[in-house]
């Protein structure tokens, strides 16, 4: 029987699937650090990893020209956290879990711009901390967001998903960069740069892969680019924002709003943050539904039993 390392426990029916088929080892220890990466290339042949987890070129290195392991099935779609070059080179296929978290992120992105827009971080805490007096008709008033403009930055899969929610849930127009030209089959306009996006949209949405090609691809010229009424969403990865900067432009009423599931060095959220009313925080739920998560476990295996029986790996990357 081949091993198999899940790194963190996930849906009990798709651990039990996989210990009918693998000899299984589930951690609960948190992410693995390169150290920990590397020595489990070195002792599974297959490996379910997640968000967090340092598969680097330094883990790969760690664990040698031909380690044990030959797939790394991983939990999420967003594969930043694994060096597919290295594994490449490794001998090592990689897959990922693309369309069956595309709704539930998309909700995450409309969660956070709807609540960032109508102020319910503050709303929430005004009540629970027994402030509130009563209805007041210019008490916390937010902005509208029928008939405003969103800017989705990266028009793959979840941007398309939210661009639609905003447009024909919302009434919103939408604008978008991407790196290549896109068409898509509903109303939008595809815009030139990214700071002419970021100045055309009162919400702009970040949905961007991330990884080393949009590293702080946010920076602080974008982030100025934007209306000082605009109202900023990160779903994707914290390293596409240049942190720093947009705690600088909130400090400084250069933007009104930030809503964020995502950070920089998770699960590192900067206290100057934190104590920013205008911001809606979450910790990272963009797929944190249970039909998600279970069908992204069940992904996640599917792609590793293919690679047991010598198959290509359905959603290899
Ligand atoms: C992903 O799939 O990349 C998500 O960020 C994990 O929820």
């Amino acid at each position: 029987m081949k091993t198999l390392l899940i790194t963190r426990p996930i849906a009990d029916a798709v651990i039990a699937q996989a210990r009918d088929l693998f000899d299984v080892t589930v951690l609960e220890t948190g992410a693995m650090d390169e150290a920990a990466a590397g020595q489990a290339l070195q002792d599974y042949d297959a490996i379910l990893p997640t968000l967090g987890d340092a598969f680097t070129a330094n883990a790969f290195a760690a664990a040698g020209e031909n380690p044990r392991c030959k797939m790394l099935g991983n939990f999420g779609v967003g594969y930043n956290h694994i060096d597919v070059a290295a594994a490449k080179q490794a001998g090592v296929q990689v897959s990922n879990t693309p369309d069956v978290l595309t709704d539930a992120t998309a909700d995450i992105a409309m969660t956070l711009l709807l609540a960032t827009a109508r102020r319910a971080g503050e709303g929430e805490r005004f009540v629970r901390s027994g402030q509130w007096g009563g209805f007041s008709p210019k008490g916390q008033l937010g902005t509208h967001v029928t008939g405003k403009t969103v800017g989705i930055i990266g028009m793959g899969r979840i941007g398309q998903a939210i661009a639609r929610r905003c447009h024909f849930g919302f009434g919103m127009q939408v604008v978008f960069f991407n790196r290549s030209a896109k068409s898509v089959d509903f109303p939008a306009t595809q815009m030139p740069t990214l700071n002419d996006t970021m100045s055309a949209a009162d919400f702009v949405v970040v949905a961007t892969p991330g990884g080393a090609a949009t590293t702080h691809l946010i920076d602080a010229a974008a982030i100025g680019a934007m209306k000082p009424s605009g109202i900023f969403v990160n779903i994707s990865r914290g390293e596409v924002v240049d942190e720093p900067a947009l705690i600088a432009a909130l400090q400084a009423g250069l933007i009104a709003g930030a809503g964020l599931d995502v950070y920089e060095n998770e699960p590192h959220v900067p206290d100057d943050l934190k104590a920013l009313e205008q911001c809606v925080l979450l910790p990272h739920l963009g797929s944190a539904t249970f039909e998600t998560r279970q069908a992204m476990g069940q992904m996640a295996l599917d792609n590793i039993i293919a690679w047991s029986k010598g198959d290509v790996p359905p959603q290899l990357v």
